[in-house]
């Protein structure tokens, strides 16, 4: 489907012809036609200021601002040829309808966090429709439901929720900076995820662009698209504007509390335990694991992994003190380590403690921290038996030796067992007991040293193949990795298609394709791992 570098000139000759007799280069006279089609198409006549080509002095500015991920910043890193900033869903309709006609590609770009960038790099001519300029949000605390736009960060949804309720919350990541687009078209979860579930199961309306620049609600884009772009991933279906969200109840004071144990205080035992506890617990405790290889402060210079159990309780500290001495003695909990904060403190004190015990405020949530970003690789894993004592020594010995790789496990369970597993395209649900994040961050920007850590995260990855999920061995759409498949849209896009929707979708692959298919035939909206259509 993806058109060659090579065809654009032929369709720019006609442009060229029609339009000017100015010697352009085919990236001007691209900008010139999109440009064209934009002013003719909507009535507003200063859209032209929501475009920039190449050349324009910001172009490099607005591309940087939503780079997460310093991997996606290098000079080699192929760049859009235009970039363009909506202000009103009428600028995002005209988008589509342009591109189209002047037949190229877009990348949907809202927070900018995907881990291997797509949002914002692409391998043939493409645009950027970036969306942080769509940020509305409005809460409505009498029927307990916020309008949240696409281009609006999480932070900010937590805010502006907590501006009008000291009650209410919303299930959703734990990164203040992500953004509500890529977030909740592909699943989205956070510290409430046992009591509440996924983003996706607090969602109630949509709005979104189709092919065909039409703007529809839940009610007329209907109930199969509205399905899909709860966790299928949006860019497969279309630009989505605007989610409306259930809020959910939390209480005025919650728990949090951090336990940390290296290997030679007994880390392995608490690992053995957590298993059993974390995913079967109080549905009101979320219970993250956190696991890095270091060096050790007791025998110096010898490496060893810190387990660490970092723990959001929607309740008090006396209540979950008494919980877990019953049902997780080996943690050792008492009361003097947990802290009672109001759940919005909770969201700061979960992004970052430090901030937070230096008095990071809430209106911090709504800093967009432009511009930022170290190397990254994130691989995700789903575990549904306990890992054995042996399996979990030669699985540290295996993070030892590699030495920078650590793996976050995220406990399942609670309404997660109870939410259907086609429900939603997200499809990991009732036998899962964790899933597996594989974690390495880096500011070296040597190709060696990206190489090094890409190839550490593969190697303990294949090193993890006993432990975890097999036929599909899944993954979350949302930790988005490369190494599990991508398409090149040739004659076998729907086989390529089929191995790595299968890992992010399990047997809801096939009614993705269905409803893609029906929606968008000709594969407008498409990139490394989107939904193919039926061959
Ligand atoms: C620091 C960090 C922390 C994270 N923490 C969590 C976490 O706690 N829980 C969790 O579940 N995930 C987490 N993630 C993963 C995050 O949920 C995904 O990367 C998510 O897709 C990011 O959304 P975005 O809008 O910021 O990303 P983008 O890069 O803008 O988009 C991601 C994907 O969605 C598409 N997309 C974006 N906007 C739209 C739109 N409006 N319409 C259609 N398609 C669109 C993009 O084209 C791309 O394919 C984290 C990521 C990072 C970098
Ligand atoms: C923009 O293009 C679409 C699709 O061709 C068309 O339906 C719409 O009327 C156009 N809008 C304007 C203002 O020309
Ligand atoms: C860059 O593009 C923006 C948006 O179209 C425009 O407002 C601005 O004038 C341009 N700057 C230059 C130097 O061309
Ligand atoms: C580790 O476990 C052993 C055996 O159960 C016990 O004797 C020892 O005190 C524990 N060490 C720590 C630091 O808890
Ligand atoms: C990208 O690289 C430029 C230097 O070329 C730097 O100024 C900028 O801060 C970097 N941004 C990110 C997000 O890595
Ligand atoms: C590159 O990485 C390898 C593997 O970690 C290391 O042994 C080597 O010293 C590195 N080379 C440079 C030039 O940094």
């Amino acid at each position: 489907m993806a058109k060659s570098y090579f065809s654009i000139p032929f369709f720019l000759l006609s442009v060229f012809f029609s339009s000017s007799f100015a010697a352009q280069t085919p990236t001007q006279s691209l900008y010139t036609s999109f440009l064209q089609c934009l002013t003719q198409n909507n009535t507003d006549s200063t859209i032209s200021n929501i475009v920039f080509s190449q050349t324009n002095s910001s172009f490099s500015t607005v591309l940087q601002d939503y780079i997460r991920n310093a991997r996606f910043n290098t000079t080699s890193t192929s760049k859009p040829l235009i970039i363009v900033t909506p202000k009103n869903p009428s600028h995002v309709q005209s988008t589509v309808i342009c591109a189209k006609n002047v037949n190229i590609q877009i990348k949907i770009r809202s927070g900018g966090h995907d881990y291997e960038g797509i949002s914002y790099v692409n391998k043939s001519p493409f645009i950027i429709l970036d969306m942080f300029n769509l940020r509305t949000i409005n809460v409505d605390i009498e029927n307990e439901v916020a309008y949240i736009q696409a281009g609006s960060t999480l932070g900010e949804v937590y805010y502006r929720i907590y501006e009008k309720s000291k009650v209410h919350g919303f299930p959703a990541g734990v990164c203040p900076t992500v953004g509500v687009g890529g977030h909740l078209s592909g699943g989205g979860y956070g510290t409430m995820l046992r009591k509440y579930g996924l983003s996706v199961d607090n969602v109630i309306d949509a709005e979104i662009v189709d092919v065909k620049g039409r703007l529809l609600n839940r009610k007329s884009m209907g109930e199969d698209l509205f399905w899909a772009i709860r966790g299928g991933g949006g860019a497969s279906f279309g630009v989505v504007l605007s989610y409306t969200i259930k809020l959910v109840a939390v209480p005025e004071t919650v728990t949090v509390f951090r336990i940390e144990k290296t290997l030679d205080q007994n880390a392995t035992d608490l690992v053995v335990q957590w298993q059993q506890v974390a995913p079967t617990t109080d549905d009101r405790l979320f219970m993250r694991l956190l696991l890095q290889p270091i060096t050790s402060k007791v025998v110096k210079g010898t490496k060893t992994v810190r387990a660490s159990v970092v723990a959001l309780f929607l309740g008090g500290a006396e209540e979950v003190v008494g919980i877990l001495e019953k049902e997780f003695p080996l943690l050792g909990l008492k009361k003097a380590d947990c802290i009672e904060l109001s759940w919005i403190n909770s969201v700061l004190w979960y992004n970052d403690a430090d901030a937070f015990n230096n008095g990071a405020k809430p209106e911090s949530l709504l800093d967009r921290n432009l511009n930022s970003a170290s190397f990254g690789k994130r691989k995700s894993d789903y575990v549904q038996k306990p890992i054995s004592r042996d399996g979990l020594e030669l699985i540290w010995k295996k993070m030892i030796e590699l030495g920078k790789v650590g793996f976050v496990f995220n406990p399942y369970g609670g309404k997660m067992n109870e939410i259907p597993a086609d429900a939603t395209p997200f499809p990991h649900r009732a036998g899962n007991l964790f899933k597996i994040q594989f974690s390495v961050n880096w500011d070296d920007p040597s190709a060696n040293a990206t190489t090094n850590y890409l190839n550490q995260a593969k190697t303990l990855y294949s090193f993890m193949t006993p432990y975890v999920s097999n036929n599909p061995r899944s993954a979350y759409l949302n930790y988005r990795d490369l190494d599990i498949g991508i398409n090149s849209f040739g004659k076998n896009s729907y086989q390529e298609g089929q191995v790595y929707a299968t890992k992010y979708f399990n047997n809801n692959f096939d009614r993705l394709v269905k409803i893609k298919t029906v929606v968008d035939p000709k594969n407008f909206f498409r990139n490394e791992q989107s939904i193919p259509v039926h061959p």
